[in-house]
């Protein structure tokens, strides 16, 4: 019998989520219901009735303005717009579930690691643990220009920026308090041994932070880490800090040998095999019979518009195709999100913008990782491409909803468990100690952010 998968939900506080432009106008979507608790307590309960590891929310920082050199397309389009703080979400969803865990996304490069690690602290107090954070650099450069900034700090400097943000973030939360700091002793009024708590003095090229952190040690202390670095610099930084590393592939060859890479530089930094789990996101489109599934995706495609694609790509990679006619080869240079630039096969004449707007005609955008037919062959696909590619899990990626979500909870979980790939017993307990086969709550000794803590 197979082992079970990981599998969360990946949302995003939005009318257009990240990975389905347009799809909001789908007749059977309600994202345009973005700013109602009740749309989200909804999708959190069936979240946690199928028993899905976690709600995963995406983000952005700013408008995808781009396209056509303004964001008028992105808020006609509803393009990650608008882009609500998941932080607001999570605290109220908590309440509202008992054991579903969290994955917000935040940025190292606009936030700033003290507020953040007391975000999280709190957060990860108050859900019992039930908390992960997707760390991402960010891409866009509307995104600079509202944090202060003419322009984004190059691939590289985000990165660099980000270590040191993590290296702060760990300090505060695995080291400047005891593990048994503690006390909470009415008797001897005292709340924690003074000694247990210390500054942690950090002085480094972005931050300078006396602490100690505003929050006591919670159940999981740093929150479980997610990150999705697939360039060289963003797969090293992954190795050292990811315990979830998210794959913007689908081909499970490809993702084979990505991830092979990244567990080789996660061994070369002394953490062994099995630390770091790896996900993808996928798109499921199913029904009872092959042909119902056939209409529906046809459905997906009818409402589906590629000029929100287009907006899409342009944020993504700073690369505008409004700019150029279909028969112009196209730049393949960016300062975004490189490893989505759609480029040819090496050796082939470059691409050009007529060759990019086809593939972006259908509502895979020839990206997508999609999975589609009866829930039988549904679950084969998945057992398939889990075995060829070695990944852990999959998260999946509502192409409508929340009717994607329902239909993956009716229709695939069932047949996922016959083949022993779906866990459907409850699971409770801190995030990380569902996602680790020693079911700890803490950050394991291997970890870098364990090697801060107080000995
Ligand atoms: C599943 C998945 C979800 C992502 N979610 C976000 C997000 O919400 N916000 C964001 O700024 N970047 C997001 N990214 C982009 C990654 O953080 C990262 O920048 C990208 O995979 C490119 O890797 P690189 O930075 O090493 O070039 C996501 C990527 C993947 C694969």
């Amino acid at each position: 019998m197979s082992s079970p998968l990981l599998f969360s939900l990946y949302e995003q506080a939005s009318v257009g989520c990240g990975g389905a432009p347009s799809l909001w106008t789908h007749p059977l979507d309600d994202r345009l219901q973005v700013n109602s608790l009740d749309r989200w307590r909804n999708v959190a309960q069936t979240a946690e009735e199928a028993n899905l590891d976690a709600l995963f929310f995406a983000d952005v920082l700013g408008l995808y303005d781009v396209y056509g050199g303004s964001s008028d397309a992105a808020v006609g389009w509803a393009v990650e717009a608008p882009a609500n703080d998941p932080f607001m979400y999570v605290p109220a969803l908590a309440a509202l579930t008992e054991r579903l865990a969290f994955v917000i996304t935040a940025s190292t490069t606009y936030e700033h690691p003290f507020s953040m690690a007391r975000r999280f602290g709190t957060l990860d107090h108050l859900s019992n643990g039930r908390i992960g954070w997707n760390i991402v650099t960010s891409y866009l450069s509307s995104a600079a220009r509202n944090f202060g900034m003419d322009e984004m700090l190059k691939h590289a400097d985000r990165y660099a920026r980000a270590d040191e943000f993590m290296d702060v973030f760990y300090k505060l939360l695995e080291g400047s308090w005891a593990q048994d700091a503690v006390i909470g002793s009415k008797e001897d009024r005292l709340y924690a041994r003074p000694g247990a708590v210390h500054p942690i003095r950090h002085d480094g090229e972005h931050f300078r932070v006396e602490g100690p952190s505003l929050t006591s040690p919670s159940p999981q202390r740093t929150p479980t880490l997610f990150q999705a670095g697939w360039s060289p610099r963003g797969r090293e930084f992954a190795a050292k800090h990811a315990e979830v590393i998210l794959l913007p592939k689908k081909d499970p060859q490809e993702i084979a040998v990505g991830l092979a890479d990244i567990q080789a530089r996660a061994l070369a930094v002394g953490r062994p095999a099995g630390e770091v789990r790896s996900m993808a996101l996928a798109r499921i489109v199913t029904a009872r019979t092959a042909g119902e599934a056939q209409e529906k995706y046809q459905e997906l495609q009818r409402n589906y518009h590629v000029e929100a694609q287009l907006v899409s790509y342009a944020g993504d990679t700073g690369i505008d195709l409004s700019r150029y006619a279909d028969n112009e080869p196209l730049t393949t240079t960016s300062n975004g999100l490189t490893s989505y630039v759609v480029k040819g096969s090496p050796g082939d004449a470059p691409l050009t913008a007529g060759d990019v707007r086809r593939k972006f005609a259908d509502v895979t955008r020839g990206t997508d990782l999609l999975f589609i037919g009866t829930p039988g062959d549904v679950a084969r696909q998945i057992q398939e491409h889990s075995e060829t590619s070695g990944l852990d899990g999959y998260m999946i990626n509502p192409l409508v909803s929340p009717g994607s979500l329902n239909d993956f909870a009716e229709l695939v979980v069932p047949e996922l468990a016959k083949r022993g790939l779906y866990d459907t017993e409850p699971r409770s307990g801190t995030l990380r100690s569902r996602l680790r086969t020693d079911g700890a709550d803490l950050l394991p000794v291997s970890a870098h952010g364990a090697t801060f803590r107080q000995t």
